[in-house]
């Protein structure tokens, strides 16, 4: 593992667009596999920013989402679908055509599931952007799930709902399920690039780096992934 401890939120942003960007600029016909959450926000920001200034293109690049909660659609304001249109893709020159998300709100959702888990067989991200709960979650793969898990319905463990009610109006609105790629199919990714600030990471973050890999700790599997790069902040580094 290749882990960066950067001074604060705006440095380990920078970083970590600097790092997609050349992806991107040495194959325009990138796969790139995107996180929702509050820590990617200022990579795309930065990413946003250099496609204004600098031109860099996503014309030809593909995308695949790790998850979508059950039951919003894609105009909701806290579905994953507008939080990509409103954090990136509106802001850069991707084909919409070429982004990929599950669909909360397909009729059968094992179809669903199927499909994705199909999709992802054909559209291997070079790169594959993640967040990291502070339960050691990735995707919205909760504590316990198998590791050779494909894309799957969950449901959303309290301490996950407690933590992104703040983004809701109140804890009642958030939805309980989702679908999330498995750990399995994040692992297919060629490389991955997890963000993390914050202190209430820091403990997550030790186990993921410093602890044995189990579903417990979803994200210490990344320890068997060849080629992953962790950008922390000195907050989310603070008990390493
Ligand atoms: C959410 C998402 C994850 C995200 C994580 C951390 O529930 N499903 O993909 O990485 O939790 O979110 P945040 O970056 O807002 O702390």
């Amino acid at each position: 593992m290749n882990v960066i401890i950067t001074e604060n939120y705006e440095e380990m942003s920078k970083k970590a667009a600097e790092i997609l960007i050349n992806v991107v600029k040495n194959n325009p016909n990138a796969v790139l596999g995107l996180a929702t959450g509050s820590s990617p926000i200022g990579t795309y920001e930065n990413m946003a920013k250099d496609h204004r200034e600098n031109g860099t293109s996503y014309k030809n690049v593909k995308s695949v989402n790790l998850d979508e909660y059950v039951g919003l659609t894609a105009d909701h304001d806290q579905s994953y679908a507008y939080f990509m249109r409103t954090n990136l893709f509106d802001k850069i020159d991707i084909d919409l055509k070429n982004t990929n998300l599950p669909n909360g709100v397909a009729p059968d959702l094992a179809k669903e599931c199927d499909r994705y888990n199909a999709l992802l067989n054909e559209l291997k991200p070079d790169v594959q952007v993640l967040g990291l709960g502070s339960n050691g979650h990735i995707g919205f793969n909760e504590p316990g799930t198998p590791l050779c898990s494909v894309t799957h319905l969950v449901d959303l463990t309290e301490n996950t709902i407690k933590d992104n009610s703040r983004l809701f109006a109140s804890i009642d609105e958030v939805p309980r399920q989702a679908l999330s790629m498995g750990v399995k199919n994040i692992m297919q990714a060629k490389s991955i690039l997890m963000v993390v600030s914050g202190k209430n990471k820091a403990k997550a973050v030790k186990g993921m780096i410093k602890g044995e890999v189990t579903p417990d700790l979803p994200a210490s599997v990344l320890q068997l992934h060849p080629f992953v790069t962790i950008v922390l902040d000195k907050d989310a580094a603070s008990e390493l």
